[in-house]
């Protein structure tokens, strides 16, 4: 049993900033949460909490349904792998992934079927016998991740575990941490800034910004219903436009241009319409008209930016030929969300 319970904690750390300020969350037994959001919004704060190497200024952590105030890192049943995890230096990565478990006095046999199968899991099955000064940083990073696996510990902690690889690397290591948590049923908590890893990896989706939290939920949620326009803004790739306006006859004029907001209540509101760029199609009657400032070729997709008046607009395309800097392009919104003003305003439609 490892759920992992964070009720209103607050961080204030000597000389006053503020790493989480009121922050509560319930994390099921075997359950992978991703914290997410930009920098400086509190992920490592509520992992360095959960792992106690920082005490919390106000609020309660429990593990296992234990209060860990005052319990030391070792003795809380976590393993925690960061970005600057280093590995003892005169010893080979085999020796590395033991160390935990020979400290626990675990039976030989056992190591060394551990060390083998975690080493698998991890494909770094070569690297064993070398020391660390002989491995690239990626292969430390994975070495690094392979000490935390092996421990079997009640919960993963991992922050931004997968900084120092390559994209394809990255992708095949997040699988490789699915799977093994998975086989393992031990709960994670995995913070990234990389919003691809967060939705391909998460059961739940935790948004944060600014030491609060936004949403948690699963990341279709997150990406279909975000709870507000902080939200919306973090999650989708290129980010959603925003438009603000007053909501006239079911539209909202954005520099000459209208855009539909199917939703009668916001007749006469003023709210910030949001547009992903992916909702954004070419159309000879879009209700649209932007001039075009740049175009980046993706492959089968081109992401246009053009300027409405004096708002910019970005948009994802199908790819084609002829699109040039400079040119008009009339687009239609298949999609738009309407939220309330200011920058945590919470999604008012659909
Ligand atoms: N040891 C510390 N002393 C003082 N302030 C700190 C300390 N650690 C973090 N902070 C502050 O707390 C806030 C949250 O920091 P935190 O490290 O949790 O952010 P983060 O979400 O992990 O960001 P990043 O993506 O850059 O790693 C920031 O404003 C940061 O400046
Ligand atoms: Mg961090």
């Amino acid at each position: 049993m490892a759920q992992v319970s964070l009720q209103h904690v607050r961080k204030v750390y000597a000389g006053g900033a503020e790493g989480l300020r009121g922050f509560s969350l319930d994390i099921a037994d075997g359950e992978l949460v991703v914290l997410f959001g930009p920098s400086g919004c509190g992920k490592s704060t509520t992992v360095r909490l959960i792992a106690g190497l920082e005490s919390p200024t106000e609020g309660t952590i429990r593990i296992g349904g234990r209060d860990v105030a005052g319990v030391p890192p070792r003795d809380r049943g976590v393993a925690m792998v960061s970005q600057g995890s280093s590995l003892y230096p005169h010893m080979t990565v085999r020796r590395n992934l033991e160390f935990p478990l020979r400290v626990r006095r675990m039976p030989v046999s056992e190591v060394r079927s551990r060390v083998a199968r975690t080493a698998e899991g991890l494909g770094i099955e070569g690297l064993l016998d070398r020391k660390p000064a002989r491995l690239s940083g990626g292969e430390r990073q994975r070495a690094a991740l392979g000490r935390a696996l092996v421990q079997q510990p009640r919960v993963f902690l991992m922050d931004e575990p997968l900084s120092d690889l390559d994209a394809s690397l990255r992708a095949d290591l997040r699988q490789r941490i699915r799977a093994l948590q998975r086989r393992l049923h031990t709960t994670l908590v995995y913070v990234t800034h990389d919003q691809e890893e967060a939705l391909a990896l998460a059961d739940r989706l935790v948004v944060l910004s600014r030491g609060l939290l936004q949403q948690a939920a699963p990341p279709r949620e997150v990406y279909e219903r975000p709870a507000n326009r902080c939200v919306a803004g973090a999650v989708g790739s290129p980010v959603m436009n925003f438009f603000r306006g007053a909501v006239r006859g079911g539209r909202v004029q954005v520099a000459g241009s209208w855009l539909g907001v199917g939703s009668p209540t916001l007749e006469g509101r003023d709210v910030v319409v949001g547009v992903r760029p992916s909702a954004l199609r070419e159309s000879a009657t879009g209700s649209l008209s932007i001039t075009v400032s740049s175009v980046e070729l993706l492959g089968e997709s081109v992401d246009v930016v053009g300027d409405l008046g004096a708002v910019p607009v970005a948009a994802r395309l199908p790819a084609r030929d002829g699109i040039t800097i400079g040119q008009p392009l009339r687009l239609d919104a298949t999609h738009v969300m309407a939220f309330e003003p200011g920058e945590f305003g919470a999604r008012l439609f659909p």
